[in-house]
């Protein structure tokens, strides 16, 4: 029998923090279902969610406000254990009676807060102890701070400059910090969060990566019955892992279809068809499709244009291929958590950051399948979780995010055949060092750019005249805004001095060091 790994869940609430999600993977990595909706949701919806627990997130507003987002009384009504995080800690305060104001400087960053009180939140954890009293190290990040307690709620933790760091009151089984736990600065916060789904809300550790997959199989089984399913595989995460999962739950009914594009790493094709077609047995269609997208591209220089004909000529192959196979039910697709979020929150008109670049292969809405969407409920951690406990090799599921468009956007200016392979051994060089140095995994995302401009160079006794190449790594939590990575001086000459001398057609190369803002990762 399957566990109901749905069966005890936590409910977070969402007043727009830009830690909110992070507050789910907390809550996950204890081994917790958790879902994140918005803080004006129907009262239906928190009823019939019917959760173990509540957690309010931080948010930017100011309680003060006369449209500031308020607790619903369906929450409270619930009778279940609230944990108030930030502006969570503030909305409770208000709600409660106690007194919300502006602290007199915005405080943000490290704090060491005195445990009050002991209670079930802290729960015995310390940081340093002295004159007997214990200390935590905490990340605050904050405006206003509550002043003054609601009755009932004792003081449970305190800095100088936020007296009322901290409160609870244990008969109501409601904690609130002003500081935030979900954040790895706070050096204890996933203990902390953890006494408060499994002590406090009683909650046990079902979501699993094994678990998850029993219950991932069975759901899917259960909707696609004896039907065939279709997949775009690129080679991606999300994609390799929705196929691994697949082919676990119904072996040959999954079909994918991988569109070559000619734009792709060195022998990033050949790598998939032999990981999923001949170790893994999966039915793959390999679309070779290299003339085709080079030929739409030629003479084409503008970037987004470019993007254009890559994601269209994608949707073309993608259907021509899907026409050929016979009474295909549904398609499937590696959506995650994070995109249902976004989604919904802009619906809500929230105001959340929405990227601007989305995958390409993105398909027509008019598409006559029916979705299967194994990953709609998980963060990309736990995707990469997933694919680990499926037998996916660390390498392919610990990967960098590699973009729709592939090399199309990494030569600039117009896209050929000639610049594209001397690209895919340029950044074949550079992964292979990064990896022999043990830096790739300290990078976010590591590639090469094609200049289609040449410089002079000198090599033995001859003159060479040939094409620049730029290398670009850089270390970012989010995509949105990044570093570029301090990678060691002889790592970059060992990768400099080997491209030259193994490729002939490059004479020389550069090292991006710019940031995000105001440079993107990509150059185009
Ligand atoms: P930028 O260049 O905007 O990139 O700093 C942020 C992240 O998005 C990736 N990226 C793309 N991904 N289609 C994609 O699927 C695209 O057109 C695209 N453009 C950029 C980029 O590689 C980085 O991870």
């Amino acid at each position: 029998m399957t566990i109901d790994i749905h069966s005890q869940k936590i409910l977070i609430i969402d007043f727009g923090s830009q830690y909110t999600q992070l507050i789910g993977r907390r809550v996950r990595e204890a081994g917790v279902y958790c879902e994140i909706l918005p803080w004006d949701l129907d009262d239906n919806v928190i009823k019939d969610f019917a959760p173990s627990g509540v957690i309010l997130s931080g948010g930017p507003e100011s309680v003060a406000f006369d449209d500031a987002p308020t607790i619903s009384p369906a929450l409270l009504a619930l009778d279940v254990p609230i944990l108030g995080i930030c502006y969570g800690m503030q909305a409770l305060a208000e709600h409660f009676g106690g007194k919300v104001e502006p602290s007199a400087k915005h405080e943000f960053g490290f704090a060491r807060v005195a445990i009050e009180k002991d209670n079930a939140l802290f729960n015995g954890i310390s940081d340093h102890a002295e004159s007997g009293k214990n200390y935590l190290d905490v990340w605050m990040s904050h405006g206003d701070k509550v002043v003054a307690m609601p009755e009932g709620f004792d003081l449970i933790a305190s800095t100088e400059s936020a007296p009322i760091a901290a409160m609870a009151s244990e008969s109501k089984k409601i904690y609130a910090v002003q500081f935030h736990p979900e954040v790895t600065h706070t050096l204890q916060g996933q203990r902390l969060i953890e006494h408060f789904v499994h002590g406090i809300c009683g909650c046990d550790s079902l979501w699993t990566p094994e678990n998850i997959i029993d219950d991932a199989i069975a759901t899917i089984r259960e909707q696609v019955k004896d039907q065939k399913v279709l997949l775009g595989l690129s080679g991606g995460v999300d994609s390799s892992v929705v196929a691994a999962l697949l082919h676990k739950a119904i072996g040959d009914q999954l079909t994918c279809v991988f569109v070559d594009n000619g734009l792709l790493r060195l022998n990033e094709g050949d790598n998939v068809m032999q990981m999923f077609s001949d170790n893994m047995g999966v039915k793959v269609i390999r679309a070779d499709s290299e003339a085709l997208f080079l030929g739409k591209l030629e003479g084409v220089s503008d970037p987004e244009q470019k993007r254009k004909i890559i994601g269209n000529t994608f949707i073309e192959v993608f259907d021509d291929e899907a026409a050929k196979l016979k009474d295909v039910k549904f398609l499937a697709q590696g959506t995650i958590y994070p995109d249902v979020i976004e989604s919904a929150a802009s619906k809500h008109g929230k105001a959340h950051v929405i990227k601007s670049h989305h995958n390409v292969g993105g398909l027509p809405d008019d598409m006559a399948f029916e979705l299967v969407e194994p990953l709609r409920e998980l963060f990309k951690d736990e995707v990469r979780k997933l694919g680990l406990a499926l037998g996916l090799p660390y390498d392919m599921v610990y990967r960098h995010p590699f973009p729709g468009p592939g090399l199309g956007v990494r030569i600039l200016g117009e896209v050929k055949k000639e610049y594209a392979d001397v690209l895919r051994q340029a950044d074949a060089i550079f992964m292979e060092e990064l990896h022999a140095a043990d830096w790739y995994h300290k990078t976010s995302q590591a590639f090469a750019v094609f200049l289609p401009v040449k410089s002079v160079g000198v090599v033995g006794d001859g003159r060479r005249y040939a094409w620049v190449v730029s290398l670009r790594a850089v270390e970012t939590i989010d995509f949105m805004t990044a570093r570029w990575a301090h990678l060691p001086y002889e790592l970059l000459e060992k990768v400099s001095s080997r491209i030259i001398n193994e490729i002939s057609d490059v004479s020389r190369v550069t090292y991006d060091i710019s940031s995000k803002p105001p440079a993107t990762i990509e150059w185009e």
